[in-house]
């Protein structure tokens, strides 16, 4: 098992600062069960907090998962009211437990089409984000898209009076995930095995997981799974083995 102790051992057993999850196969996992694709993304919600709290008592410093993206509007009304429910859920309920827990959570997106009522609680939370010292968070990408995110990092460069000259390093301060570290793992449950628009700037040297487990049924054991996979890598960003 993956433990806590793990993140002090030896090379090869170092544990992601960084993992990153495509929380995907949630409409599957309701049709196996003749229930409303809704009520998969409501078991996927759960999901992910079992799974938050797991990686927060390993000592993942952020976990990172796609809960909406940018194509994501061209799904039924019902399907968008839905995850957007969920999302307000969730949100409610880290209003209360965030200082309790300390753990961040931000919200990585563009935020302008969502509802007067959901950008109010992303407020409240990013309030509380200010005043929390804790190496712990969540990143829930809503209304995301890479692609969007590049494009909206250069504009926003382009129009800071204090630019530097354009480097990698210049445009990262410009992405949603500023200041953070890339991600080191990227796991996408549900057999599908692609990118679709995740973290496509921050993906250039994370180490990708499949597994054929819907998001719904992903379980702590599969989150050691992928750790335990990881580990085995050798991870060379382009250069030799020393
Ligand atoms: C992909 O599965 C999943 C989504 C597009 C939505 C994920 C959203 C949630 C789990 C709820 C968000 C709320 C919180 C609190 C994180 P799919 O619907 O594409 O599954 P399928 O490929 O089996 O149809």
């Amino acid at each position: 098992m993956a433990g806590a102790d793990q993140k002090t051992a030896g090379q090869g057993t170092v544990l992601p600062r960084h993992i990153a999850i495509i929380m995907d196969g949630n409409g599957r996992w309701a049709k196996k069960r003749g229930l409303p694709r809704t009520a998969g993304h409501a078991a996927g919600a759960e999901t992910f907090r079992r799974i938050a709290s797991y990686c927060r008592d390993l000592g993942i410093e952020y976990l990172t998962v796609y809960a909406f993206s940018t194509e994501n509007w061209k799904r039924s009304a019902d399907e968008v009211s839905a995850i957007m429910g969920l999302l307000k859920k969730y949100l409610e309920e880290a209003i209360e437990k965030m200082r309790r827990e300390n753990v961040r959570i931000r919200i990585l997106g563009d935020l302008t089409p969502l509802s007067p009522e959901l950008r109010a609680l992303i407020d409240r939370v990013e309030a509380i984000d200010e005043t929390l010292e804790t190496h712990t968070q969540a990143n829930l990408c809503v209304n995301y898209g890479g692609r969007d995110e590049i494009v909206r990092a250069v504009k926003a460069w382009e129009a800071d009076p204090d630019r530097g000259e354009l480097t990698e390093e210049e445009l990262s301060k410009y992405l949603y995930t500023a200041g953070m570290p890339d991600p080191d793992l990227i796991i996408r449950p549900s057999g599908e095995e692609r990118i679709s628009n995740f973290l496509l700037w921050q993906s250039a040297y994370s180490e990708f997981y499949f597994t054929d487990v819907l998001w719904p049924d992903f379980t702590p054991k599969d989150m050691d799974a992928a750790i335990a996979a990881y580990q085995k890598r050798d991870r060379r960003y382009g250069g030799v083995k020393k």
